[in-house]
């Protein structure tokens, strides 16, 4: 990828994508090449394309007018949205044409403009198939914009190894071989890490990851990765839900409810992506990220309900329903990384089914302890237009989680009474120890799209990592 400061020193570009708003006019160089201007002729609602050949008047062999719409209503998102689908239909190398007066308006448009292009030209690579070279791409911009593409370039690189991990099906990513993948990671970046499997879970009291483990072949693994950006600070620790794949245990998915479920591991996935993100821009922060993994599924010794887990907090649980595991791996992921000292926590999961009830397939549902430190998060998911909720935890759903005869509580509050991704949360919360800050995000809904679209396959999403990324820093 190259950088170039003027569009006539443009080499070897056969397509130039130019954006434009329905109230700007097209830049001058495209009326001295096609000798007439073009601009009224053209439509620029938001996504309409106009590919205008050059017939030979200069090197490039036609520019792709891509429409921004209304100026005043033009939102970051929208802006990627555009540049997105050209660039994921582009099939030859092309260049990207900024133009700004406003120098931080250039950078910022420069910035998405990259990010963009290298999130919608993502595919997964079919098992045993040949890794398909994605189509390379330059840009144009006046301002000095190097160290930015790079941020892009690197930013992208980060969500689209989480969407990747996410993609992975679930006989490949297993808790094993996401271990593999955080630990290469970590050794690439010099990063202290520590990945513990059945044995040395046994030894901390893991009740709750070893429970959900007992029906699978595969063994667990809880991944822990530092990073000091800081040093002296306090760690806030990102912790993940890595599912690889959750077939519901004796409480059996029904057949179409368990398709998807490899995407039960995107929580793990994106808190890894983030801290990636976080790591490969050097930010001044301290972060750990700590990831429990296993699968949910049916074996001899397979967990089942009316059992009483005793989790790594010491806290015990009856298990009401095998299929609410997520949580029961979160617990001990929580707890460890307050052992571990952290004294703010995000978690990321793909919780419940609820949340996508309650909120839709594109928002993530946020929980908190800490009305200021998910003021910071929601602060941080509006400048990267990410879309987030807050949802309530209350009394009301912390006595239904008690509520339990034979244990400290139930993994599953069964009546139908509603309230699925709160009473999920408060039970989380319940190994919140005193004094540290927490926000919970439910990701079941945008952690991945069943069907792509104009700028983005379907599969994976990555989504907050952005959010996090941006935010820690
Ligand atoms: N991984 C699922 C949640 C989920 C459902 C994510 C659909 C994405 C799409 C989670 O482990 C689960 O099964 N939750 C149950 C909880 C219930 C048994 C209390 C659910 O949502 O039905
Ligand atoms: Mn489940
Ligand atoms: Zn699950």
């Amino acid at each position: 990828m190259k950088v170039y400061q003027d569009v006539k020193k443009l080499k070897n570009v056969k397509q130039l994508i130019i954006p434009v708003c329905e109230n700007q006019s097209l830049p001058n160089f495209v009326e001295e090449v096609l000798g007439y201007d073009i601009s009224k002729d053209i439509s620029l609602a938001h996504g309409d394309v106009t590919e205008l050949y050059t017939l030979g008047k200069c090197d490039i062999v036609k520019f792709i007018v891509i429409g921004l719409g209304d100026e005043e209503k033009l939102t970051r998102r929208l802006y990627r949205r555009a540049i997105g689908k050209v660039a994921r239909s582009c099939k030859e190398h092309f260049a990207i044409y900024v133009t700004e007066k406003d120098e931080v308006c250039a950078k910022n448009k420069v910035y998405d403009a990259v990010y963009q292009s290298l999130y919608s030209q993502y595919n997964f690579t079919k098992i045993n198939a040949e890794k398909e070279e994605t189509v390379a791409f330059d840009v144009v911009c006046a301002f000095d914009v190097e160290e930015l593409v790079e941020k892009a370039v690197s930013d992208a690189k980060s969500v689209c190894h989480a969407r990747n991990l996410g993609n992975t099906p679930s006989n490949y990513m297993i808790p094993e071989k996401l271990a593999e993948e955080a630990k290469t990671f970590a050794e690439e970046f010099g990063l202290r890490y520590e990945i513990l499997g059945n044995q040395e879970l046994k030894e901390l009291g893991a009740g709750g990851i070893l429970g959900v483990n007992r029906g699978s072949k595969n063994e667990a693994r809880l991944i822990t990765i530092w990073y000091e950006g800081n040093p002296g600070a306090e760690y806030t620790a990102l912790v993940g839900k890595g599912l690889t794949f959750d077939a519901g245990g004796y409480n059996l998915k029904p057949g179409g409810s368990m398709r998807g479920m490899k995407f039960d591991m995107c929580g793990g996935a994106n808190v890894l992506g983030a801290f990636e993100w976080i790591v490969r821009n050097k930010q001044k922060v301290n972060v750990m990220v700590v990831i429990a993994s296993t699968e949910n599924k049916i074996g001899p010794d397979g967990f089942t309900c009316d059992e009483v887990l005793v989790s790594m907090s010491g806290k015990t649980i009856e298990i009401t329903n095998t299929d609410a595991e997520g949580r029961l791996i979160l617990c001990d992921a929580l707890t460890y990384a307050q052992k571990l000292g952290a004294k703010r926590i995000i978690d990321m999961a793909t919780l419940t089914g609820a949340c996508i009830v309650a909120l839709g397939k594109t928002y993530t549902g946020a929980f908190t302890n800490s009305e200021k430190f998910l003021d910071e998060l929601m602060e941080s998911a509006k400048q990267v237009e990410e879309k987030v909720w807050p949802l309530p935890i209350d009394d009301d759903f912390r006595e239904q989680v008690r509520k339990c005869d034979v244990a400290d509580m139930t993994n599953a509050v069964l009546g139908g009474a509603g309230g699925g991704s709160s009473l999920a949360a408060a039970f989380l919360e319940e190994f919140i120890e005193e004094g540290v800050e927490w926000i919970h995000l439910d990701i079941a809904g945008p952690a991945d799209i069943a069907s792509g679209n104009e700028y983005a396959t379907q599969g994976a999403t990555g989504v907050m990592v952005e959010t996090l990324g941006n935010m820690l820093k």
